[in-house]
């Protein structure tokens, strides 16, 4: 079974992916350390992330780097975004992200496109996303807790910024796959988004089945 997860920054989509990955047995890639690795590859080899050509020069790596915490930092995502803007850069990554979907057994991918570009045909799909301010607040929470004093109103800034770039792109565009069930954490705890992604995964695989469940 192959589950794609996509949504916004802060959304949630991580944890919920890692939620459903857990429940149902499965690998799990989140798709966004990919771009946050040519990030951070980009800053090391001081290249300039807006010129395709320097991030394309930038998207050799081992998967060991993907264990490195600093990719999780605030300034990696934020060039994470720019450099995954270039068609290029998506297609230097594409076939391994495509190659971890089609494994026997299956996968759970989070990302931006997964249900629109790796696995449009995902038995699953679900677009998560959550009001700028709760993700905002969650980030900001995430933040703090790691030592970093950044205040709300930034991040919030960064937050919005970060969706306007990730939507308004030409490559692979943030956007809800027709076929994917949406699914608001403005309001639920983690814990419930999963049970709540769980259930919305079993209909799905129902619906597509052919038994009964609620039109999508
Ligand atoms: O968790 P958060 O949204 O902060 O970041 P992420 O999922 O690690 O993604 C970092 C950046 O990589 C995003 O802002 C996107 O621009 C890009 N990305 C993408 O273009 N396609 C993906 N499948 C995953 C991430």
């Amino acid at each position: 079974m192959i589950i794609a997860v996509d949504g916004p920054a802060a959304s949630g989509k991580g944890t919920v992916a890692r939620g459903l990955a857990r429940h149902y047995g499965l690998p799990h890639l989140d798709t966004g350390l990919l771009y946050r690795a040519v990030a951070h590859n980009v800053r090391r080899l001081d290249l300039d992330p807006a010129v395709e050509a320097d991030a394309v020069a930038a998207c050799d790596f081992d998967d060991r780097l993907l264990d490195d915490l600093s990719l999780r930092d605030d300034e990696t995502g934020k060039l994470a975004s720019i450099v995954s803007a270039h068609p290029l850069v998506r297609a230097a990554l594409f076939q391994r992200q495509r190659r971890f979907a089609r494994q026997p057994g299956g996968a759970v991918l989070d990302g931006r496109d997964i249900g629109t570009v790796i696995a449009p045909d995902a038995d699953a799909k679900l677009f998560v996303k959550a009001a700028a301010p709760v993700r905002a607040r969650r980030r900001h929470a995430e933040l703090a807790g790691r030592g970093a004093d950044v205040p709300y109103e930034q991040v919030l800034d960064d937050i919005r910024a970060r969706d306007a770039r990730d939507t308004a792109r030409d490559a692979a565009p943030l956007t809800q796959a027709a076929d994917a069930a949406a699914l608001d954490t403005s309001t639920l705890t983690a814990a419930a988004a999963v049970a709540r992604a769980i259930q919305l995964v079993d209909e799905r695989v129902r619906v597509r089945a052919g038994g009964q469940g609620p039109i999508p």
